[in-house]
């Protein structure tokens, strides 16, 4: 073969190498998937991380904006390796969120481990796990809480006066537009910088309320 020959093989094999990267590039995981970003992680991100003065896109602290499945994969994050993702390492250690604020528990942990490990991947759409008919405060309205506002809204962090870490503390948060503010339609959409709960679960906190708010 001609030494020009080779070159346009070369050449093809490239275009093709290329062009075969450009459909692997998927990172949707599915939405019906045990590990989903929109559902199971950015909340946690957006919670503990991105509260107003830390991690939020007016703030920027040390650069990082964890916000957004982009933002929040653009570093500090190796696909597949949880250990040698900074974003990960930080909060396992310890250093992450500073000591003012309420830590990740174990189960979040283990959560961005997995989901890192499992590759990182974005899944929106996610299938909700939510049953509007349960709404007990221990077993729905306190993991709720946990899992969406105490980021910003504990007894060490209490914005707006607000702390919906403890019964006594949600219980009083009804009377300072609760429902207003996860109907998004109050002066103040909650949780701030994240996508509104899904109806399901406004509805388990509606139900709880509408039951007289009870200790359960
Ligand atoms: C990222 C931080 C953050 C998260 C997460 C967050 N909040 Fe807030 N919240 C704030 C701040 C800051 C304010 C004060 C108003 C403002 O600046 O928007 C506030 C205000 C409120 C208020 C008072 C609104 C009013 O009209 O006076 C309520 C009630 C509230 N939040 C409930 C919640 C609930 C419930 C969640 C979880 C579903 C939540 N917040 C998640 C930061 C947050």
């Amino acid at each position: 073969m001609k030494l020009k020959h080779f070159g346009y093989l070369f050449f093809t094999t490239l275009v093709l190498l290329a062009s075969m990267q450009a459909c692997s590039h998927d990172t949707y995981s599915d939405p019906n998937g045990p590990i989903c970003f929109e559902r199971d992680i950015l909340p946690i991100f957006n919670s503990k991380c991105a509260s107003s003065g830390c991690h939020d896109a007016s703030s920027r602290a040390e650069g990082y904006v964890l916000d957004s499945y982009k933002h929040i994969t653009k570093s500090g994050i190796s696909k597949g390796r949880p250990n040698s993702s900074e974003l990960y390492t930080i909060i396992v250690d310890g250093e992450m969120p500073p000591k003012r604020s309420p830590k990740l528990t174990n189960d979040e942990v283990n959560l961005i481990h997995d989901w890192i490990a499992a590759g990182a991947k974005n899944g929106i759409n996610c299938v909700s796990r939510c049953d509007s008919s349960q709404f007990t405060f221990s077993k729905s309205i306190l993991p709720l809480m946990n899992k969406y506002c105490v980021g910003c809204h504990s007894a060490s962090n209490p914005s707006a006066a607000v702390d919906v870490s403890s019964y006594s503390g949600v219980k009083a948060s009804i009377s300072k537009g609760l429902m207003k503010s996860l109907d998004h339609t109050g002066y103040y959409p909650m949780p701030k910088g994240g996508s509104k709960l899904s109806d399901c679960e406004i509805n388990q906190v509606k139900n709880w309320i509408n039951a007289g708010a009870l200790n359960n």
